[in-house]
């Protein structure tokens, strides 16, 4: 493995000094991050590597996918994830974060993501263990594998039903924190109105939440989806208003849970067979179809596409966030026919707007 771009360069330095947070984030915030989640097989070969600074690896450990990574310039980490109630005790968590490192090591990785998506109390044994956890995993990687990226996943707002986590706490330990800004009907509807898994303005609001609880921005990378959700209407009228069945999660009556998730590839096969072709919502600022299935019923399908996503992007970058990554990379049409090609390409591109 021979590290020759600028990106290694730089991933190097960030070893060789410890620096102070303000002084790193400021040198590093050159460093836009592009973070991308693989969940395995070999569509890694048809990344857009000019951008990739992160490969989270949540499918099978591909030692060829580690040596590319590397030779782009990119790190490649775990996935970490493990039962908060266990991690109470410290004896155990130290266990379990030398196993990580453990492995990473072993695999020549250069970090992990940590993505507990847990159900924690405030004030709870399980609020203090995560954000020590965090804390000691971070310290323990950076120590042992010089120029490691430990960042940890948080929902798209932190005010989110069932994860009362420490945020500025867990964002302060590790090197950047990873907002899912996805999923975000979840816990809305009190109608049974389908509307789309990210829209624009809800997806700024998350953002804003974070950084008024004092997180720097800098230390915000924006997740945005690369799928999108089929909801089978109980009546669809001729505005475009799909009422769907009520399904509980949590408290509210109605949740995407009714939704199924389909990848953006998938989306983009659908809509020649539509019956209404692309439309755009101005409100929710995200694209949307509608079609009839075999049997006869109709469906809307809300997703992101390129218009959505480069709003979203610019976003990213007036406000000075970190970078922005994707759920997830695998979500599209890697074949060598030149209309899938084209497509592809403009997601690619959308993370990165003029
Ligand atoms: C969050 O964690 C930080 C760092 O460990 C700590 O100083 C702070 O008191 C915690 N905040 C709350 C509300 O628990
Ligand atoms: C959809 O229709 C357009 C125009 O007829 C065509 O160019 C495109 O290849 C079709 N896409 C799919 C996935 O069939
Ligand atoms: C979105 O946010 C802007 C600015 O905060 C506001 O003016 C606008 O009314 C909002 N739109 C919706 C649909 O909430
Ligand atoms: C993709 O198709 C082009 C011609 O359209 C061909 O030159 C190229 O080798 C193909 N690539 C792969 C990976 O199959």
């Amino acid at each position: 493995m021979h590290l020759t771009s600028l990106h290694s360069l730089l991933m190097n330095w960030e070893s060789l000094f410890v620096v102070p947070e303000l002084i790193t984030l400021s040198f590093f915030a050159v460093l836009f991050q592009v973070f991308v989640f693989d969940v395995g097989g070999k569509d890694w070969k048809f990344y857009d590597w000019s951008q990739i600074t992160t490969v989270v690896t949540f499918g099978k450990y591909d030692p060829e996918l580690m040596c590319f990574a590397h030779s782009k310039g990119a790190r490649v980490v775990l996935k970490g994830d493990t039962s908060v109630k266990k991690m109470v005790d410290p004896v155990v968590r130290a266990a379990w974060i030398n196993q990580q490192v453990d492995l990473a090591k072993r695999q020549y990785m250069d970090g992990i993501n940590l993505d507990i998506e847990q159900h924690v109390m405030y004030s709870s044994a399980e609020y203090y263990a995560l954000t020590n956890l965090v804390k000691e995993a971070t310290e323990a990687f950076h120590k042992e594998i010089p120029g490691s990226q430990v960042t940890f996943d948080v929902p798209w707002t932190p005010d989110y039903i069932d994860r009362c986590y420490n945020y500025s706490g867990i964002t302060h330990a590790c090197d950047f924190i990873f907002v899912m800004s996805y999923d975000e009907q979840s816990e809305r509807w009190s109608n049974c109105i389908v509307g789309a898994n990210a829209p624009y303005n809800r997806t700024l609001t998350g953002y804003n939440n974070y950084i008024r609880l004092g997180i720097n921005p800098k230390k915000l990378v924006m997740g945005v989806p690369w799928y999108g959700y089929d909801y089978t209407c109980l009546s669809l009228s001729m505005t475009h208003v799909c009422s769907f069945a009520k399904i509980p999660f949590g408290g509210p009556p109605c949740s995407d849970a009714a939704g199924r998730q389909v990848p953006y590839k998938i989306i983009m096969k659908q809509i020649n067979n539509s019956l209404s072709g692309i439309l755009w919502d101005q409100e929710e600022k995200a694209p949307y179809f509608e079609y009839k299935d075999s049997h006869g019923a109709l469906h809307q399908v809300w997703f992101d596409n390129p218009r959505s996503i480069s709003l979203k992007a610019a976003f990213v970058k007036e406000r000075g966030l970190r970078g922005i990554g994707m759920w997830n990379a695998n979500c599209l049409d890697y074949s060598n026919g030149s209309a899938a090609r084209e497509q592809t390409q403009a997601m690619w591109e959308a993370l990165n707007p003029e």
